[in-house]
């Protein structure tokens, strides 16, 4: 998301100051998210029946395709696990309100539950990839977010309604939308999960604003604006979460039909035709929350496959 350039400072280059310490409680909202997290845990190793699925029942391409899908999905929660650490420590740095450093711990556990039945799921069905193909990579690896979390120039509102009110918003649609459409209990399950989860982590985000804008000048929302519009415009419509919308590539493509075969079958994975309204809508909410909650103004996005939004 960010150039390397030599003029980045990393917050942790800065001495630490932590005294006094207040774990009180400032936002109440943010407070009970962190509480219903802690009474909704499950455990990826025993939440489903993993003897229960008969792998034998399905084809060897959707067997190939359910382990290509589910090592992507793995891929994506370990980006998770690894910027949700870099935030906690901005949030500590910045002495932002305690509710959000300590919900912040659990969110960063819940990833790493998302990344191990990710990761199961794909062993199950044929075995975990370690690695996108080369081509593939810079539209899957990374959006960024853990130098961006570290970056003295940065402010944490930038990245918190970059990260999570646009793009783990924008996830939690498209999430919504193939647990709807996926027939295959485990699977349909593995999606209900992770959903509980991300609703929360949507939340807090909406939430985090809430508390921050009334603070921020002119200036300050304009990077969060500029900040917003980059994760989308270069990450989003990149194809970070969607194939389709990758630069063509032999490995996109490939993506886009194992997704089209695991459509077919219900298991678990949307196509196209139906994904499509699903994130032109949900860039739409995003703009009219962020106009109506936050009074920023989005501008018209555009890609090829979608035209303007
Ligand atoms: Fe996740
Ligand atoms: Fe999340």
């Amino acid at each position: 998301m960010t150039a390397e350039t030599n003029s980045y400072r990393s917050i942790l280059d800065q001495p630490e100051s932590r005294f006094p310490l207040d774990v009180g409680e400032f936002n109440s909202k943010i407070r009970k998210l962190f509480h219903a997290s802690l009474t909704t845990q499950w455990n990826p190793s025993t939440v489903i029946d993993w003897d229960g699925i008969d792998t034998s029942a399905y084809s060897p391409e959707q067997r190939t395709a359910l382990r290509t899908r589910w090592s992507r999905r793995a891929w994506g929660e370990y980006g998770a696990i690894s910027e949700s650490p870099a935030l906690q420590i901005r949030f500590c740095h910045d002495r932002v309100d305690p509710d959000a450093q300590l919900y912040f711990s659990i969110r960063s556990q819940e990833e790493s539950r998302h990344a191990e039945i990710s990761y199961r799921l794909a062993e199950k069905f044929g075995g975990y990839i370690d690695a996108p193909a080369d081509d593939y990579e810079n539209s899957v690896s990374t959006h960024g977010v853990r130098r961006l979390a570290l970056d003295a120039d940065t402010s944490v509102e930038c990245t918190v309604a970059a990260l999570v009110c646009s793009a783990e918003q924008v996830i939690f649609n498209l999430f919504k939308h193939i647990a709807e459409i996926t027939t295959q209990p485990a699977i349909r399950k593995t999606y209900q999960l992770i959903l509980r989860d991300e609703a929360r982590h949507c939340a807090f985000g909406w939430y985090f604003m809430a508390s921050r804008l009334p603070g921020l000048g002119a200036d300050a929302r304009k990077r969060v604006r500029d900040a917003v519009v980059t994760m989308i415009e270069k990450v989003e419509l990149n194809g970070y979460q969607i194939a389709w919308l990758a630069p063509e590539s032999e490995a996109s493509s490939a993506q886009i039909e194992s997704d089209r075969i695991l459509w077919q079958a219900g298991l678990g994975a949307s196509i196209e035709e139906l994904e499509k309204p699903v994130f032109v809508s949900s860039l739409r909410e995003i703009r009219d929350r962020m106009k109506r909650e936050w009074d920023i103004d989005l501008p018209t996005f555009y890609h090829p496959r979608t035209g303007k939004i």
